[in-house]
C-alpha cells in the first residue's frame, strides 16, 4: 500500500536484516525498524512493534531467517523456533510459520540453511500477499451485491485487519480497498478497539491514507448503529479459526457478532488459510486466549495539543484491571468464511468443501 505516495509493504529485507514498521507510533509517526536477529525479531512480536496475525507469522519466519545467518545448527534453529514460539499465544499463523521453516530447514545440511530460510520467508510473505489479493476479490462481490441493491456500502470492522496486520493489502480491509478502487460508494464504520484502539490508530490510519471514507465509533456504538439500518456488512479478521469455522480475533468481536446476528446483519470473518487451525474443533474451549498487561487498561496513549506522546492513567488508582486480547465467535454466528479460495460456510463441511486436502 502507499504512504505518501510510496509503495511499502509492512516487513521487507534489508541488509544483514529485516525492517519492519513499528506500529507502536502510528498514527503519530511512521517510523520503521531494523530488526537484526531472532531476538530483535521476538521483541517485535512480543511488544506489538508488528502485529496481526499474518504478519506476525511473517516476522517469525523471518526470524527464523535471521539466526540461520548467524548460526545455522540445530541447536541454534531450535532455540530460534522456541524463543519465536514463546512470543504471542492466539494467532495460529505463528506456529503455522514456524513450523513450515523447521519442515523446509531441519533437513537440510546448516551450510545451507542461511538460503534457503532466506528464500522461504520471502516467499511466506509473497504468498500471504496474493491470499490477501485474493481474499479482497472473494469479499469485493459481497460488497458489490450490497452496492448493487443500496447504492452506499456500510462496512463495520473491528480492530486491525487492514495492510499493517498482513505483509500487504490486508484480510477483512482488502475487499474494502478493492470495492474503493473500483469506484463503488463504501463507508467504513471503524471500532476503536480498545484497549489498545488498533482500530482507531491503525485501521483509520490506513483507510485515510488509501483515501476510503471512514468514520471512528466508540466500540459499544455498533450494536446501536445496527438497530437503526446504518451497517450493511460486517467484516473482521482472524487469528485463529478452528477446523469447525470458530473464529478467535481481537476482543469484542463477539460482542459485534451477537449484536449482528440480533439485527439480520451479515456478519463475515476474512482470513488466509494460514489462519486455520486444523488440529481444533472447539473454538471457546481450546483457542487459548492471550491475557496482556493490565496496563492497557489502565491507561491511554495519545498525542497532546503541543504534538508530544503522552500516556494518562484512566482508572482509578487503586482499581484492578483485567486484559483477555481476543475472544472467540462461533461458527453459528458467522455468516461466512472469506478466504482466499473462495466464500464458504463457517462449518467443517464449508471449509474442507474449499481445502480438501485437510480432510483427513
Ligand atoms: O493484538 P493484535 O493487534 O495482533 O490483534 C489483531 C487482530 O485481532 C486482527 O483482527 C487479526 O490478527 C486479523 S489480522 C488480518
Amino acid at each position: 500500500m502507499k504512504i505518501g505516495g510510496a509503495h511499502y509493504r509492512t516487513i521487507w529485507p534489508e541488509g544483514d536484516g529485516v525492517r519492519v514498521i513499528n506500529q507502536t507510533r502510528l498514527p503519530f509517526a511512521f517510523e520503521t525498524v531494523l530488526l537484526k536477529s531472532s531476538a530483535d525479531a521476538a521483541i517485535a512480536i512480543r511488544t506489538m512493534i508488528v502485529r496481526g496475525a499474518p504478519l506476525i507469522g511473517a516476522t517469525a519466519a523471518w526470524g527464523v531467517a535471521l539466526a540461520m545467518r548467524a548460526d545455522a545448527s540445530d541447536g541454534c534453529l531450535t532455540a530460534a523456533i522456541d524463543e519465536l514460539g514463546a512470543t504471542r499465544p492466539t494467532a495460529v499463523n505463528l506456529r503455522w510459520a514456524l513450523d513450515r521453516m523447521e519442515r523446509v530447514l531441519r533437513p537440510l545440511p546448516a551450510s545451507a540453511r542461511n538460503e534457503v530460510a532466506a528464500q522461504e520467508s520471502a516467499r511466506i510473505c509473497d504468498q500471504d500477499v496474493e491470499c490477501c489479493r485474493a481474499i479482497g476479490a472473494h469479499g469485493l462481490e459481497l460488497l458489490g451485491d450490497i452496492a448493487a441493491r443500496k447504492g452506499r456500502v456500510n462496512v463495520l470492522t473491528h480492530c486491525n485487519a487492514g495492510w499493517l496486520a498482513t505483509v500487504d493489502f490486508g484480510t477483512a480491509i482488502s475487499p474494502i480497498y478493492q470495492a474503493h478502487d473500483a469506484g463503488l460508494d463504501v463507508h467504513v464504520w471503524v471500532d476503536e478497539t480498545r484497549p489498545r484502539n488498533q482500530g482507531a490508530s491503525l485501521t483509520a490510519y490506513e483507510l485515510g491514507a488509501h483515501g476510503v471514507p471512514h468514520t471512528v465509533i466508540a466500540d459499544n456504538a455498533g450494536g446501536h448503529l445496527m438497530q437503526h439500518g446504518q451497517v450493511d456488512i460486517v467484516i473482521t479478521g482472524a487469528d485463529r479459526v478452528t477446523a469447525t469455522g470458530d473464529a478467535a480475533n481481537k476482543i469484542g468481536t463477539y460482542l459485534k457478532a451477537l449484536a449482528a446476528s440480533d439485527n439480520n446483519v451479515p456478519f463475515y470473518v476474512a482470513l488466509p488459510s494460514s489462519t486455520i487451525d486444523w488440529k481444533l474443533s472447539e473454538g471457546v474451549r481450546d483457542i487459548p486466549i492471550e491475557e496482556r498487561d493490565a496496563r492497557e487498561v489502565t491507561h491511554m496513549t495519545g498525542q497532546l495539543e503541543d504534538g508530544a506522546i503522552a500516556e494518562v492513567r484512566i482508572v482509578a488508582p487503586g482499581s484492578t484491571a483485567a486484559n483477555p486480547a481476543f475472544d472467540v465467535t462461533p461458527a453459528r454466528l458467522i455468516t461466512g468464511l472469506i478466504t482466499e479460495r473462495g466464500i464458504c460456510e463457517a462449518s467443517r463441511d464449508g471449509l474442507r468443501k474449499l481445502f480438501p486436502e485437510q480432510s483427513a
